[in-house]
């Protein structure tokens, strides 16, 4: 079976766990080390990953690149404009000539569901790095930042605030899967779509009150009101307006909580920037985190563990 790893609800819970092992592993032992040699085992020796995007990107186009690099493979990186799925080649097809020149592909869509086709036919493994619906490889790193500043992610509480979006589903999916309770607090509009409410299950509550969400949490995270594709944004900026996270806000968390943003951020919407650059805040770590995750997740889909 080829190993995709498309969404977090579509893995087991010990296969997760492991890549987050093997992602704070890959991290310590190659501390102090510059960023082009190869880690010891390089499980990408000789393996080329492709990456296509078809929306913006700064984290992850590095991290993947420089991820790949470090585990000892290269890279080959488009834009879908630049291909010939920008005139309309069909994703299968696509799907089906990468297959036979490269050892991965790595695939940022505005539909979620063109990842899915591509994967359905790919015989390589298909990793995705952001869609419309989703965002797998972000709570990954995440999660990782929370364990290395504050410990085992079992138990702790992470708040949401904002818009139910594509990285809040990937937050969902992940909370029953690694044990941890998810409070999201989104305005009745915007909420997340139902069906990935529903892998969350009992691990998340849902809720229109910030504060009520982030009563004693571990963790606050939030993301920009106006996502790639989205449209409406006067509307938007209006129905989040309550949603920013201050100080004050903060404040209602437990006393040692840290905050967390996948960025970009639009400091003075979802944030101000006394928390995005305070002393709780851990975004660079969990900016830098990508690449470490990231590795573990090529490491696992070539069967590294
Ligand atoms: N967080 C994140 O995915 O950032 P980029 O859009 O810059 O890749
Ligand atoms: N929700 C944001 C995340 C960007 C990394 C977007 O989809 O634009």
């Amino acid at each position: 079976m080829v190993r995709h790893f498309l969404d977090i609800h579509r893995l087991d819970a010990a296969d997760l766990r492991a890549i987050l092992d093997d992602a704070h592993a890959r991290k310590r032992a190659r501390k102090g080390w510059p960023q082009g040699r190869a880690d010891a085992d390089a499980p990408g020796k000789d393996r080329v990953l492709a990456m296509i995007f078809e929306k913006n990107s700064t984290r992850t186009r590095f991290s993947f690149d420089a991820a790949i690099r470090q585990l000892g493979g290269d890279s080959i990186i488009a834009t879908a404009a630049d291909m010939q799925l920008g005139r309309g080649e069909p994703v299968e097809d696509t799907a089906r000539v990468l297959s036979r020149m490269v050892d991965a592909v790595m695939i940022r869509a505005n539909d979620h569901e063109d990842v899915e086709r591509f994967a359905r036919v790919s015989t390589v493994p298909v990793v995705n790095g952001l869609t419309d619906r989703s965002h797998p490889c972000q709570i990954l790193a995440d999660l990782m930042t929370i364990e290395e500043h504050r410990g085992p992610i079992e138990g702790k509480t992470i708040a949401w605030i904002g818009d139910g979006n594509n990285v809040c589903h990937s937050f969902m999916h992940a909370a029953p899967k690694f044990g941890f309770h998810l409070h999201v607090a989104c305005p009745a509009e915007y909420h997340p779509d139902l069906r990935d409410l529903e892998k969350g299950g009992a691990h998340v509550h849902l809720t229109s009150d910030p504060r009520e969400a982030v009563k004693g949490a571990d963790v606050v995270v939030t993301d920009t009101w106006v996502s790639m594709g989205d449209q409406d944004y006067e509307a938007r900026l209006a129905a989040f307006e309550p949603y920013g996270v201050d100080e004050a806000l903060m404040a209602e968390a437990a006393d040692d909580a840290v905050f967390l943003h996948c960025l970009p951020a639009h400091r003075g919407e979802e944030v101000t920037d006394a928390v995005i650059d305070g002393p709780q805040s851990l975004i660079w770590d969990e900016a830098e985190n990508r690449l470490h995750a990231q590795k573990a997740v090529l490491a696992w889909c070539f069967g590294a563990f």
